[in-house]
Parts: C-alpha cells; sequence; structure tokens
C-alpha cells in the first residue's frame, strides 16, 4: 500500500512526509512540481530510503497523474500542491488559477477515474484528502466569533478565491460521484522548513542579517498560528477516521497580531543569538505600506476536529515559536541554499544517478 501525496516538497508537505516515515506506515509517492516553493533540500534525511519516490511533475498533469495511480495503487491521495503566497498571487494571480483550480480539477479527475476502477473493498477504503486554508472564510471583526465549518466562505485574496474554488471541486466530486474525499481548513502554519518570504522565517533571516523587519500597515492583523507538526497529526488523524464528504477546521487556539509575533520572535533572538552591538532585535522592525486587501482578522474554531477525532495541538504557542528559532539557528546552511537559490541544484544532487 502507497499513499500519493502532492506538494509535498512544500513546507507543509516535507514535515508532514517526515512525520509519517518517523512511523511505521505506507510508502510515500511525493508528486511536486518543485516551484520555487518546493526543496527537496528539506527531504535530505529521506536519502536512500526506499519508503519515499520522488516525481517532479504537476498535478494538472492528467497522464502523469493517471500513471502514477496505476502504477502505485495508492489507498489515498493527499492534495497539499498549491501556490500558497498570498502576496505572490496579488502580484501574478495567474498561476494560482492554474494549480490550485485547474490543477486541482484535473487531479480530481484522474483520482475519479482511478477510484472507480477499484474493487468494491478498497473502493469504500480509499479516500481523497484536501488540504485547504482558513482564508476562504474571508475577514473577522474584532469581537465576531471564530470560523467555524459552516462559516461563508467569502475569500478576498486571488490566493484564497482559488483556494475556495478548490474546496468547492472537491466538495462536488463527493456530492455528485461518491467520491470519498476528506477537506480541512487549516490556520497559519510555522515550524522547520518553511520558506523565508512568510512572516515567522522572514523576520528570523532579515534580523539576523540585520536587515529590516517589514511589518504591513498597523501590524494589528491577528492570525491564529498553529505549529507545523500539529497540523500534521491533524490530517493524520483526519485520514485515519474523518468521515467522507466533511470538512475539518484545524487551528491552534492561539490567535494573535502580527506585531506581537514579530515581537516575541525579536525577543526570542534577543535570548538565543544576541546582536554584537547589544542593541534589540525589535530596533530592526520597520512599518512598510498594508498589502492591499489585506484581511484583519482569522480565527479558527477547532472545535469539532477536537470533539469528533478527539485531535488537539499538542504545542502551545510559546514552546513551538521557540523551537521554531532553535531549528532556523541550528540549520543556517538550509537557509542559506534558500537565499543563494543552491536548493534548486538538489533535485540534480540526489537524483542525477537514478
Ligand atoms: P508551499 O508553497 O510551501 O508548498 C507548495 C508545494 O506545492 C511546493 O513544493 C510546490 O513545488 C508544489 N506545487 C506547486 N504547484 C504545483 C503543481 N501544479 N503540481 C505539483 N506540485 C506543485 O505551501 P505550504 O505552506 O506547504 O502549503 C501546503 C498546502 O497547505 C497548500 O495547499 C496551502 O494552501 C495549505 N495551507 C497552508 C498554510 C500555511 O500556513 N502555510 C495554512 C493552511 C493551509
Ligand atoms: O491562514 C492560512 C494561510 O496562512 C495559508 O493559507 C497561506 O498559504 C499562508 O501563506 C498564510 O497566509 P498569510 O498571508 O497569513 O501568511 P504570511 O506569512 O504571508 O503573512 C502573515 C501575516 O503577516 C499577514 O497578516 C501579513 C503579515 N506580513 C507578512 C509578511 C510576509 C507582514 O506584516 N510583513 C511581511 O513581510
Amino acid at each position: 500500500m502507497t499513499l500519493l501525496i502532492t506538494g509535498a516538497a512544500g513546507f507543509i508537505g516535507a514535515n508532514f512526509v517526515l512525520d509519517w516515515l518517523a512511523q511505521p506506515g505506507e510508502a510515500i509517492v511525493n508528486l511536486d512540481k518543485l516551484t520555487y516553493a518546493g526543496n527537496l533540500e528539506s527531504l535530505a534525511s529521506l536519502q536512500g530510503d526506499a519508503r519515499h519516490t520522488f516525481v517532479q511533475g504537476d498535478i494538472g498533469d492528467s497522464a502523469l497523474v493517471t500513471r502514477l495511480l496505476a502504477e502505485h495503487q495508492p489507498r489515498a491521495v493527499l492534495n497539499f500542491a498549491a501556490e500558497s503566497h498570498v502576496d505572490r498571487s496579488i502580484h501574478s494571480p495567474e498561476d494560482f488559477i492554474q494549480t490550485n483550480i485547474v490543477g486541482t480539477f484535473r487531479l480530481l479527475e484522474a483520482v475519479r477515474a482511478y477510484w472507480g476502477s477499484l474493487p468494491a473493498d478498497e473502493k469504500s477504503a480509499f479516500r481523497l484528502l484536501h488540504v485547504s486554508t482558513d482564508e476562504v472564510y474571508g475577514s473577522l471583526s474584532k469581537d465576531d466569533p471564530a470560523f467555524t465549518e459552516t462559516h461563508r466562505y467569502e475569500p478576498n485574496s486571488p490566493y484564497s478565491a482559488s483556494k475556495a474554488a478548490s474546496d468547492h471541486l472537491v466538495r462536488a466530486y463527493h456530492h455528485t460521484y461518491g467520491l470519498p474525499v476528506l477537506t480541512t481548513n487549516c490556520s497559519n502554519n510555522y515550524g522547520p522548513y518553511h520558506f523565508p518570504e512568510k512572516l515567522i522565517p522572514l523576520m528570523i533571516v532579515n534580523a539576523l542579517a540585520g536587515k529590516p523587519l517589514p511589518v504591513y500597515g498597523d501590524g494589528m492583523q491577528v492570525r491564529d498560528w498553529l505549529y507545523v507538526k500539529d497540523h500534521c497529526s491533524a490530517i493524520r488523524r483526519v485520514l485515519e477516521a474523518g468521515v467522507p464528504g466533511e470538512t475539518y477546521n484545524i487551528g491552534g487556539w492561539n490567535e494573535k497580531p502580527n506585531i506581537e509575533i514579530v515581537q516575541t520572535v525579536c525577543a526570542l533572538l534577543d535570548e538565543l543569538r544576541p546582536r554584537a552591538d547589544g542593541a534589540p532585535y525589535s530596533a530592526q522592525i520597520s512599518y512598510v505600506k498594508d498589502r492591499p486587501g489585506h484581511d484583519r482578522r482569522y480565527a479558527i474554531d477547532a472545535s469539532k476536529i477536537e470533539r469528533e477525532l478527539g485531535w488537539r495541538p499538542a504545542e502551545t504557542f510559546d514552546s513551538g515559536i521557540r523551537k521554531t528559532v532553535q531549528g532556523y539557528l541550528a540549520n543556517p546552511e538550509w537557509v542559506a541554499h534558500v537565499q543563494s537559490g543552491a536548493y534548486r541544484d538538489w533535485v540534480q544532487t540526489q537524483y542525477a544517478a537514478s
């Protein structure tokens, strides 16, 4: 038995594969296009591990996906692949439409054909798990209750609109064709192997490089933060026990304004790697022009997954952010290779001989 996982050279997918293979379980076929966000160096510890097969390719390549499904006969497909960066979606939305909407549609079509060909027992056990985001629900005011699974979809950026469209397609394939799908909508993740254009890794990397720490607008936008390993354990649990056709919100019960996140990162760096001049890293904070259409507040009500599947996050924000900062300090090579672009050579280094 295998799992076909898409986008598992990215931040969350790579963490999921590492965690999955750290326990006994099925082998993984990892289909990833290796966009700028795909980094096989995050999976370097799996070098030579026969349980991980990497295939460079696009979820929108129907022939390739059909071939992989036929060859590997997975008992589940987990779709992490996406264009995921809100700021990039504002500058150039096209790739988001192509991968998040058209790519998901083509993946669904290939999976539907494969699923339809399975014998009855394998057909009923099969799952397609689609990894989505809390951003599909739009923005909350200060006192609004947190997003539940029944909150109306009100996406505000090209990224969140494209993810919303993919969620709708996944839902439709369940209702129309009976495809056994599961959808998860998670809040902001942080942790190891996070590409340093997102808030937390960008702040760590810029702080250490003596660069400004750009805070958008007034820095009072609120996000819910979840340590990535907790997101991975939630996905594992949903795959194991989620009810087909259901959606599950995943969050850390950790609502914080951005400026507080940045201040926390600065304080940890002051403690763990003080600046040579003795000044605090917070002196590098620089308020910059706001993101267009910036959502003010996200908050996830994760009580359904807790009540129905018994999942809760293991990390508090304090424990998770400390591990994260320590991790970046301990792994400067990974960061340096991302910054220099050398991570893009890893696929040649790793797979040249195969
Ligand atoms: P990421 O950008 O770090 O990784 C995405 C991966 O998908 C990359 O490896 C990239 O090469 C690959 N990819 C992109 N287009 C592809 C295509 N057409 N075919 C195959 N592979 C392709 O993203 P992430 O932060 O790891 O997010 C993973 C998933 O989780 C996404 O679906 C995202 O919407 C969702 N999500 C992310 C967060 C977060 O905080 N990062 C929170 C909630 C949900
Ligand atoms: O909520 C889940 C989403 O979280 C995921 O679906 C996305 O894939 C993921 O990228 C993330 O989206 P955000 O836009 O919330 O993440 P980002 O790290 O880009 O920004 C977090 C907050 O910090 C946001 O309010 C914008 C702000 N920000 C971001 C950057 C990069 C800054 O103030 N300065 C910055 O330089």
